[in-house]
């Protein structure tokens, strides 16, 4: 079979879906990649790895000659918070790092899997059952480097006949890999805190609420959307896609049914609550749900409990 390259291999899903994608298609057809970021052990050791810089042409290239790679997954980027503190770094990576992986698909070819992400959206965009198709004007940079994003994959599939496919993922949570700052993040490290300290200081004000997703459900995405039929896709590459939508509060009493004494406060950061602000309180998935069968498997419940029971285990280093 043709290879598959996964960029960002090193960072949040990356690493998760690199070691599925191993699992599925087999350990030797699955080249990871990542920037300057030292790879774990497991994912250095159970295929090939290669460090690309995605904004350079001349390795991606070798990369995928070197491998006859025959899809990509583009996860390289940089996250909403860290692109707000270096917004000349967030276009470079986001924009033209997947500008080169297009044009490198192109020439090969190559089909191309991107995630897009809630940041696509902005404060003009409705935000309660936010649509498919709708006002996307984001003022911050990573959702404009996410906007231009979707339309190049668009121009990409429409001009040149590249496979181009892509989801508007929400927050991610999950207990392998760290996320890189982003506005989300709260929801992952609320669990590291209750685990280790009972106690944690939100960054993200009370009834800010956002949509989000566990990672073994955005792992199946992005699998599911690379292999339906093609025919059956009209969107393509921005897929609204979510598994549940919560505010600070509910998922810290989902955590008090595990740890009862469990205590949350507030230290609201201005930058990740404005950006929280333009995003959508909850989206409408219902063309990913027709086109390609999208059904995540967790809600908020059934997540908590994977969660606290994997994450225990891996910091008491079992
Ligand atoms: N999780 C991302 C972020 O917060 C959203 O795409 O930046």
């Amino acid at each position: 079979m043709k290879r598959i390259l996964v960029t960002g291999a090193v960072g949040q899903i990356g690493s998760e879906l690199t070691m599925a994608l191993r699992e599925r298609y087999g350990a030797d057809n699955v080249v990871a990649a990542g920037n300057r970021t030292k790879p774990s052990d497991k994912l250095r050791d159970s295929g090939p790895f290669e460090f690309v810089d995605c904004t350079k042409i001349e390795k991606l290239q070798e990369v995928v000659k070197k491998y006859g790679v025959g899809t990509i997954y583009h996860l390289g980027a940089i996250l909403s918070a860290v692109a707000e503190a270096k917004p000349q770094l967030a276009w470079d990576v986001n924009i033209n790092g997947l500008y080169q992986v297009l044009e490198v698909a192109r020439e090969q070819p190559c089909a191309v899997f991107t995630p897009s992400s809630i940041g696509a959206f902005g404060p003009t965009t409705p935000l309660d059952n936010t649509p498919q198709d709708t006002i996307q004007r984001p003022n911050t940079m990573y959702g404009v480097t996410k906007v231009a994003g979707e339309l190049l994959c668009d121009y990409y599939h429409k001009r040149f006949g590249v496979d181009t496919r892509g989801l508007r993922y929400p927050g991610i949570i999950s207990y392998e890999t760290l996320p890189g700052g982003g506005t989300t993040d709260y929801a992952v490290e609320i669990y590291y805190k209750a685990i280790e300290e009972n106690h944690y200081t939100c960054f993200l004000r009370a009834g800010t609420y956002l949509d989000m997703m566990y990672m073994p459900d955005a792992l199946d995405a992005a699998v599911q959307l690379m292999e339906a039929d093609p025919a059956t896709l009209k969107h393509r590459n921005a897929f609204n896609v979510t598994a549940m939508s919560f505010e600070p509060e509910q998922i810290a009493a989902e955590i008090r049914k595990h740890f009862p004494s469990f205590t949350m406060d507030y230290n609201v950061d201005p930058v990740r609550q404005g950006i929280a602000e333009t995003w959508p309180n909850k989206m409408d998935d219902t063309c990913a749900r027709k086109e390609w069968g999208w059904n995540p498997k967790y809600n908020l419940k059934t997540m908590t409990q994977d969660m606290i029971e994997k994450l225990t285990l891996k910091l008491k280093g079992a």
